[in-house]
């Protein structure tokens, strides 16, 4: 059923694997295609329960969008792009089931974007965040300038979007982007516990607490949009191209 996802479905408990390991998990087209029909079918099948996202092999939750589908885009098509990523986070965001993601390697760009609009994220220890897009001459485009600063603040945010810098899941857990860190190999068995408990409550309730919690920043905010806009601001441009090729070519970039 699905191009790019593992699924596997144990007790409610919907595992789920973005499975791209070669590219680190890099989200395409096809991953967020997939991404709708999955929460598609998180809504509408029953037996479902809750969710818990991670990433396939020992490297990487998502390293990020998948920067080879970057180089052609022109502005019109850059909004197009994260207007769609966005939409579906928020469908993630906005799933009335508990969603946990797991994040077990590298969670860059739209990987920690992606970590973001999960409900709550537990990290591996070996798991590495980051906000890298102006090491691109990018900005986030999928909601990330917004979560990031609802869950870390204005300051910690914009050293992180601006300075491009990784942080590791010690300092992710301190600045509260995760809720805990766990040893790598117990890292699945700790989100399946914490859903267990989660599933246990009433369903609708847990579902009322998503929904008030997210009206705090709702999809209308003005921020998104101005994410887009900005977004599709930087295609095009010399400086993208720069940045994008330099990651291409594997060197760093130069810009003016
Ligand atoms: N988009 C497309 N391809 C990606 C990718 C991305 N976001 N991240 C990694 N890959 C690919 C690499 O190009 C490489 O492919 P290749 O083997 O065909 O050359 C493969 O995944 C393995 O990555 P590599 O860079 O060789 O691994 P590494 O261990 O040396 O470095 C990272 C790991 C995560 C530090 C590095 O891959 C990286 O910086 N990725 C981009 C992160 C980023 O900027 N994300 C935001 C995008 S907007």
């Amino acid at each position: 059923m699905y191009q790019t996802l593992l699924t596997e479905l144990e007790n409610g408990i919907l595992r789920v694997k973005v499975n791209r390991p070669d590219k680190l998990n890099a989200l395409n087209r096809s991953v967020f295609d997939d991404l709708f029909l999955l929460m598609d079918q998180v809504e509408s099948d029953a037996t479902i329960r809750g969710v818990i996202l991670t990433g396939a092999g020992p490297k990487a939750f998502v390293a990020g969008a998948d920067i080879s589908e970057f180089n052609s885009l022109e502005k019109d098509a850059a909004m197009a792009l994260a207007k769609r990523g966005q939409d579906c986070f928020f469908r993630i965001e906005r799933c009335s089931k508990p969603v946990l993601a797991a994040v077990n390697g590298f969670a860059l760009g739209g990987g920690c974007e992606l970590a973001m609009s999960c409900h709550l994220r537990l990290a591996s220890e070996n798991a590495r965040f980051g906000q890298p897009e102006v090491n691109l001459g990018l900005i986030p485009g999928y909601g990330g300038t917004q979560r990031l600063t609802q869950l870390v603040g204005k300051g910690r945010a914009l050293e992180l979007m601006i300075s491009g810098n990784m942080i590791n899941a010690t300092e992710a857990h301190r600045i509260g982007l995760v809720n805990h860190v766990h040893p790598a190999e117990a890292l699945l068995e700790e989100a399946k516990k914490l859903m267990e408990t989660i599933l246990s409550k009433g369903p609708a309730a847990v579902g009322h607490v998503i929904a008030a919690v997210n009206a705090c920043g709702s999809p209308n905010d003005a921020g998104y949009a101005e994410e887009v806009r900005r977004f599709g601001e930087c295609f095009g441009t010399d400086e993208m191209k720069e940045g994008v090729s330099a990651f291409l070519e594997k060197r760093n970039p130069r810009f003016r």
